[in-house]
C-alpha cells in the first residue's frame, strides 16, 4: 500500500467508501453537501497532488452524498500545471488500494454543438485524447497496455442517464476531446475537433480515466458546459467566464449525481 493509501487508511477509521469523486469547476459546492464530513487538504496526504488553479480547492471529504458513502476530490491536478500526465495517480492508486470501485469524473467544458449551450450537462461517453500525451508513459508492466473499448462503463452510464430522466433533469451525451490547454483552443482546432467527433473539449478527465481504468475502476465521467467553443459566437474565452458559469451546470449535475450515487451497484 502506498503512503498516501497508509496514510488515508488510518485516517478514515471504519469508512469504507466504494464510490469516489473528482469535482472539476463549479462542482465545490456538492463537495459542501457531504454529511458526517471529514476534510483532509490535499497536503496533509503524502504524495498527494497539489493544485494552484484558482477554483480547485485540494481537499478530499470522506462522507455521505445522498445517503451513500463516498469520497470526493475536491481538486485535481492539471496536465498543464506541469506538464505531467499522470499528476493524479497517487491519488488514483490510493482510492484502488482503498477498496473504491467506482471513480466519478466531472469538468467544465466547452461546447461543440449548438443544441449543447452553457448551462448543460453532457455525460461523457467516449474520448479522444488529443493532448500528445498519457499517464501511463513510462509505466514498466505490460499492465500499461490498458484497454480503452469500454472507458466509460455502460451500467453506470444508464443508470446515470435513468436518474437523470427521473427527476426531469435533461442530459446530453457526447464525445469530449481532450485539449492540453492552458491556453483555449483556436477556432480552427474547434473545427476540426467538430470534424473527428468531438461534442465537447476540454483539459482534464481523460488522463484520470486513463488511470483509473489501469487500477481496475469502473468510471463515470460527466461535463458541465461553461461555453460554446472558440469561434462559434465569436466571444473571446477566458478562465473567468468558466469560472462564473460553472456553477449553473454544476448544480444541475449535482442533482443528477445526487439522483445516480444511491442506483450504483459498486461491484
Ligand atoms: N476549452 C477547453 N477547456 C474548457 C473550455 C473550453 O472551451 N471551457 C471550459 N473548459
Amino acid at each position: 500500500m502506498s503512503r498516501a493509501a497508509e496514510a488515508l487508511r488510518a485516517r478514515l477509521g471504519e469508512r469504507r467508501p466504494r464510490i469516489a469523486m473528482i469535482l472539476g469547476s463549479g462542482l465545490g459546492p456538492l463537495g459542501d453537501r457531504v454529511e458526517d464530513a471529514l476534510r483532509i487538504p490535499f497536503a496533509e496526504i503524502p504524495g498527494f497532488p497539489l493544485s494552484a488553479v484558482s477554483g480547485h480547492s485540494g481537499t478530499l471529504i470522506a462522507g455521505r452524498l445522498a445517503g451513500v458513502e463516498v469520497l470526493v476530490l475536491s481538486g485535481r491536478v492539471h496536465f498543464y500545471e506541469r506538464g505531467d500526465a499522470a499528476a493524479m495517480r497517487p491519488a488514483i492508486e490510493a482510492l484502488a488500494a482503498l477498496g473504491v470501485e467506482v471513480l466519478v469524473l466531472t469538468n467544465a467544458a466547452g461546447s461543440l454543438r449548438e443544441d449543447m449551450p452553457p448551462g448543460s450537462v453532457m455525460l461523457i461517453e467516449d474520448h479522444i485524447a488529443f493532448a500528445g500525451a498519457n499517464p501511463l508513459i513510462g509505466e514498466p508492466s505490460d499492465r500499461r497496455f490498458v484497454g480503452m473499448t469500454a472507458a466509460y462503463d455502460a451500467d453506470l452510464r444508464d443508470a446515470f442517464k435513468a436518474a437523470a430522466e427521473r427527476i426531469g433533469e435533461p442530459v446530453h451525451a457526447g464525445v469530449y476531446m481532450w485539449f492540453s490547454g492552458p491556453s483555449f483552443e483556436t477556432p480552427a482546432e474547434i473545427r476540426m475537433a467538430r470534424t473527428l467527433g468531438a461534442d465537447a473539449v476540454g483539459m482534464s478527465t481523460v488522463p484520470e480515466t486513463i488511470l483509473a481504468r489501469f487500477c481496475g475502476l469502473r468510471v463515470l465521467a460527466a461535463s458541465v458546459v461553461t461555453n460554446y467553443g472558440a469561434g462559434m459566437t465569436g466571444a473571446e474565452l477566458s478562465h473567468d467566464e468558466t469560472k462564473e458559469m460553472a456553477p449553473k451546470g454544476g448544480a444541475r449535475l449535482a442533482r443528477v449525481l445526487s439522483a445516480f450515487l444511491p442506483e450504483i451497484d459498486p461491484s
